[in-house]
């Protein structure tokens, strides 16, 4: 049977970040109810048990608990911040309401010794009374941070070791899985790929799933997840919405091809062109795009008849960006949303769901997918049409191109290690004045963007060489007839986007 750590989830915002770090620690790991009873947990037989944070007070009628005998399975358990509280509190110690919280990279002292580390902590309640027969480890200035009875091995922590802003996180983990849950480690991706081609055919059975393949990693690499676990019963839509890069739409399709995937490619360009007409804000054009999107897919679907099941590419950090509903819409993602109910699914199968960018892009290694693809930098789903500032048009797209392909091969030539994480090129709706031979030009801008993120969720400009940008410049008005000014954007995100509509 293989080792598995069980992830009891309590609403925690980190669940999935501790599932992959036990999984990067090479054990496998399942997230289930924090309810989940005691008969299902013996059934399930993990190695150990680590409890997630949640919102909650572990004191209130209505927050979530455990199973009472939880803590006397002989299993070993780590509870964290919520799971750490409510350990205490099931077996007789006192949580309390912290004074002020404490929130954000606070030191964390041990009790006996040895040097202090910063720990990323983020709670208002907290243990204040071990229960009997446990030692408290771990202090922080104002409050307990960890606790443990060794002879029962179960363990507490207030802050979160699964983050990466917690020093010596990722160790602390280990020396639970390792130490305490004796782990024979050897868990690897492969594993994942067959856990999921297993669980893709107990869903699909002897159905027929579509996938909307957009040539991005995630789809590509559900693509290819797919058509190992269900050969011959996937078909994938590849929508060509005529915003793609220089060559890419030919290379999307050959690559796909050569996977042996049944793949229709639509060329939708000239219907996408026809809805942007005179369409100048972003917004306005990303939900359209977005519509027009789901028509065509509608469209295709119907042709095809009966399909069963809907694949998507969705992957963990796309989940909890759409999940919080407080958040402002800053842009709308044209895939995010759903497809709608008319098209009559019976499910939607998404096996990437649980997994970062990264742990995607091994999988994509694994499944033999060029590396030309699996590396490639993150690309709007509307396209060029968002680098395109106002009303998009044919000759607008034809100069972007010429300007992105050069940005990109000049950027190319540059060390892998030395390269932005995304750079591209953008079609502003200034025109400025210049001078080419000895004629005036008056002509649009090309700006230049390059950044460096790891989540791409905020990011800082990139510090491009000025031979780099020079080359660039000269290059784009040089070969671009209708453009003479090229500029550099130094803004950083916040306060500005990656993308610039
Ligand atoms: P922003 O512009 O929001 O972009 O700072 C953050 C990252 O997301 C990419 N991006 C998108 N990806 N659909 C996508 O799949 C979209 O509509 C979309 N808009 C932006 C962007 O390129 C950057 O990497």
């Amino acid at each position: 049977m293989k080792e598995t750590i069980l992830v009891l989830d309590f609403g925690g915002q980190y669940k999935e970040l501790i599932a992959r770090t036990v999984r990067a620690l090479s054990v496998y790991s399942e997230i289930k109810p924090g309810d989940t009873s005691s008969e299902e947990i013996r059934r399930l037989a993990p190695i150990g048990i680590i409890l997630t944070g949640g919102p909650d007070s572990v004191y209130l009628p209505d927050s979530p608990k455990c199973a009472p005998e939880l803590f006397s399975l002989g299993i070993p358990v780590l509870g964290i911040c919520y799971g750490m509280q409510l350990m205490c509190h099931v077996l007789g110690g006192k949580v309390q309401t912290h004074t002020k919280g404490e929130y954000g990279c606070v030191p964390v002292y041990s009790c006996k010794g040895g040097e202090a580390f910063l720990a990323l902590m983020s709670h208002r309640d907290c243990v204040t009374e071990p229960p009997d027969g446990f030692e408290v480890t771990m202090r922080t200035k104002t409050a307990i941070a960890a606790f443990e009875k060794v002879q029962s091995k179960l363990y507490g922590v207030q802050f979160h070791p699964e983050s990466a802003h917690t020093e010596r996180g990722s160790e602390i983990i280990r020396r639970f899985l390792y130490g305490v849950c004796n782990a024979q480690g050897g868990y690897k991706m492969d594993n994942y790929i067959d856990e999921q081609v297993r669980l893709i055919r107990r869903k699909v059975g002897g159905g027929r799933v579509l996938l909307g393949l957009s040539g991005g990693v995630d789809s590509s690499v559900c693509a290819a997840l797919l058509s190992k676990a269900v050969p011959g019963r996937l078909v994938c839509i590849f929508v060509d919405h005529g915003f793609m890069r220089a060559g890419e739409g030919d290379e999307i399709e050959r690559v796909f091809k050569r996977q042996k995937l049944r793949l229709i490619r639509v060329n939708a360009a000239e219907r996408f062109l026809e809805k942007l007409k005179g369409v100048t804000e972003p917004e306005a054009k990303r939900k359209l795009i977005g519509e027009e999107f789901i028509r065509v897919f509608e469209e295709e679907s119907a042709k095809l008849g009966k399909v069963d099941f809907l694949a998507q590419g969705t992957i963990y950090p796309d989940i909890v960006e759409s999940g919080n509903g407080n958040c402002a819409v800053i842009k709308s993602h044209h895939n995010v949303g759903g497809l709608p109910e008319s098209l009559g699914f019976k499910g939607i199968v998404e096996p990437l769901s649980g997994l970062f960018k990264d742990e995607v892009r091994v999988i994509g290694r694994k499944l033999g997918l060029p590396l030309k693809l699996v590396n490639r930098q993150p690309f709007p789903g509307p396209g060029l049409a968002v680098r395109v500032m106002g009303e998009v048009t044919a000759d607008k797209l034809r100069v972007l191109r010429q300007a992105d392909a050069i940005m990109r091969a000049e950027l190319d030539k540059l060390r892998p290690d030395r390269r932005p994480a995304q750079y591209f090129a953008v079609l502003t709706d200034t025109r400025t004045v210049g001078v080419k031979g000895d004629d005036r030009t008056y002509e649009p801008v090309i700006a230049l963007r390059a950044v460096n993120t790891g989540d791409f969720m905020t990011c800082e400009y990139s510090a491009l060489p000025h031979k780099v940008l020079a080359r660039i410049s000269y290059r784009i008005t040089s070969e671009i007839s209708t453009v003479s000014r090229v500029v550099y954007d130094v803004t950083s995100k916040p306060p500005g986007t990656v993308e610039w509509e």
